[in-house]
C-alpha cells in the first residue's frame, strides 16, 4: 500500500421498507435473531431512501461517520458489529488508474469516513435505521471489495437493526427467521422484483404526533418478556400468515393481501396493548383513518386499500391501482385537510402526479374547500408521501452526489 494521501469513495443509495408482516420479538438481543419470519414491501428509493457514501484514506487517523451533517459517535456495539463483520470479509482493491492498491490485510489498519443522509424528514418518525444500516452495510461491502451475495449482506445489516436485512433487496422481500445459534440462516431473500406488482400506489400519512414513542427496540423487549399473544401470535399465527402472504403476492391477489397485512398491523397493536405496561404507538388520528379505509372497503366490492402501522402513529397505505390511490387522495385531503398555511406542495411530497391527476395541485379546487371548511381535522397529518414498490441498493456513479469531499474525505 502506498503511503500517499489518497482517498477512496464508494456513494449507495438503499430504499426503506415497510413490513406488511410484522417482525416484533427477538430470541437473540445482540446478534438480533427474530422470534418469527417477517415480509416487507421495498419503497421507491427516489420517495425514501438513505445516501450514504464510505470512504477509506491512510490519513484517517480513527472511524468517524456523519449522519444527516452531523457528527455522531460510531461506538455503539450495533454500529461496531457491522463494522467487524465487513471488515472480516474485505478483499483486495485496486484502483490502476490511480496507482492505488489496497490488500486484503491491510483493512484492519485503515479507517473510514462515513456520512449518511436520508432524504425525508428524519423527525417524521419513519423507520430511518432500516435503510440506513443497509445502505452502510452495502456501501462498505462495495468498497472493501466484499464477495457475499444480497442475502449474506443482509444477514450483517440485520446486526445493526433487525428490519435493515430487509432493505438489501427491491419488490417482496422476506426475512427468514433462521434456526442457528450463530444466526447465519437468519437472511433476507426477495420473494419478486418491484416489477411484479407494480399496480400498487403506497400512500404515508406523517401523523402529527406529540407523544415521545417507546423505540421499537425497547418495545418488543418488553413484549417477549410479558405478553402472552405475542408468544400465540410468534408460534402459531405468523408461521400460517407468512405462507398465506407468500401466495398472495405470488398471484397479486389484493383481496387476500389486504386481509393479512391489516389483520398483522391490528395484532401487532394488539400484541403492544398486551405489553406490561402497554404500549400505545397508534392514536387518534390512525384510529380514524383505519375507520376511513375499513368503510371504504366494506362500500367497494373487493377491498381496495390496505393499511399497515409500525412503531408509531404513522398510516401507510396501499392502494390497488393508481385510480383507488387518486381517489382514496381526494378522500384523504377531505378528511385531512393541510392547515391554512401549508400550501399543497409541502403538503403531498413524493409522486406529486397522482395529486395533479386528482385536480388537486397548487390551491385546493373551491368546491373542496367549502366542503373541508366543516372539517375539525386541520393539521392531524403533518403531510403525506405518494410511493411505490421499489428497487433494492444501487451505487451512484454520479461523483457530484457523494456527501464526502474527494480529496478529504470530509463532509461537503
Ligand atoms: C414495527 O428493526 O427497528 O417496524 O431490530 O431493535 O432495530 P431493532 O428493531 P426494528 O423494528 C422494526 C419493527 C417494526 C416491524 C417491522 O419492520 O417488521
Amino acid at each position: 500500500m502506498a503511503e500517499e494521501k489518497w482517498v477512496v469513495m464508494v456513494t449507495a443509495q438503499t430504499p426503506t421498507n415497510i413490513a406488511v408482516i410484522k417482525y416484533w420479538g427477538k430470541r437473540d438481543e445482540v446478534r438480533i435473531l427474530p422470534i418469527n419470519d417477517s415480509i416487507s414491501v421495498t419503497l421507491d428509493p427516489d420517495h425514501l431512501c438513505t445516501l450514504t457514501t464510505v470512504s477509506v484514506s491512510p490519513s484517517f487517523d480513527r472511524d468517524r461517520m456523519w449522519l444527516n451533517g452531523k457528527e455522531i459517535s460510531l461506538s455503539g456495539s450495533r454500529y461496531q458489529n457491522c463494522l467487524r463483520e465487513i471488515r472480516i470479509r474485505a478483499g483486495d482493491v485496486e484502483d490502476k488508474e490511480k496507482g492505488i492498491k489496497i490488500e486484503k490485510k491491510d483493512w484492519e489498519k485503515l479507517h473510514l469516513h462515513i456520512a449518511s443522509h436520508n432524504n425525508f424528514p428524519t423527525a417524521a418518525g419513519l423507520a430511518s435505521s432500516a435503510a440506513g444500516f443497509a445502505c452502510l452495510v452495502f456501501s462498505l461491502a462495495k468498497l472493501m471489495n466484499v464477495n457475499e451475495d444480497p442475502s449474506q449482506l443482509s444477514a450483517i445489516a440485520r446486526q445493526g437493526s433487525g428490519s435493515a436485512c430487509r432493505s438489501l433487496f427491491g419488490g417482496f422481500v422476506k426475512w427468514n427467521m433462521g434456526n442457528k445459534e450463530d444466526g447465519s440462516d437468519s437472511v433476507a431473500v426477495q420473494l419478486v422484483d418491484d416489477k411484479h406488482w407494480d399496480d400498487l400506489v403506497i400512500i404515508i400519512a406523517v401523523v402529527s404526533s406529540r407523544e415521545k414513542e417507546t423505540s421499537s427496540t425497547s418495545g418488543m423487549r418488553e413484549s417477549v418478556e410479558t405478553s402472552l399473544l405475542l408468544q400465540h401470535r410468534a408460534q402459531e399465527v405468523v408461521p400460517v400468515r407468512i405462507l398465506q402472504m407468500e401466495e398472495a403476492i405470488k398471484n397479486r391477489d389484493f383481496t387476500s393481501f389486504t386481509k393479512l397485512t391489516c389483520s398483522d398491523s391490528n395484532q401487532f397493536h394488539a400484541v403492544c396493548m398486551d405489553t406490561s405496561p402497554p404500549i400505545f404507538y397508534m392514536n387518534d388520528t390512525s384510529h380514524r383513518i383505519i375507520s376511513l379505509v375499513e368503510k371504504w372497503n366494506r362500500a367497494a366490492s373487493t377491498p381496495e386499500i390496505a393499511y399497515t402501522f409500525d412503531a408509531g402513529p404513522n398510516a401507510v397505505l396501499i392502494a390497488r391501482n393508481r385510480k383507488v390511490a387518486v381517489e382514496l387522495m381526494q378522500g384523504l385531503l377531505y378528511c385531512f385537510p393541510p392547515k391554512p398555511d401549508t400550501d399543497m406542495k409541502s403538503y403531498v411530497l413524493g409522486d406529486t402526479s397522482i395529486v395533479k391527476e386528482a385536480g388537486l395541485e397548487g390551491e385546493l379546487p373551491q368546491g373542496i374547500k367549502d366542503k373541508i371548511g366543516s372539517q375539525d381535522q386541520k393539521g392531524e397529518v403533518s403531510y403525506f408521501i405518494c410511493s411505490r414498490p421499489g428497487r433494492g441498493p444501487v451505487v451512484l456513479q454520479d461523483q457530484t452526489q457523494a456527501l464526502l469531499h474527494p480529496q478529504t474525505g470530509l463532509p461537503k
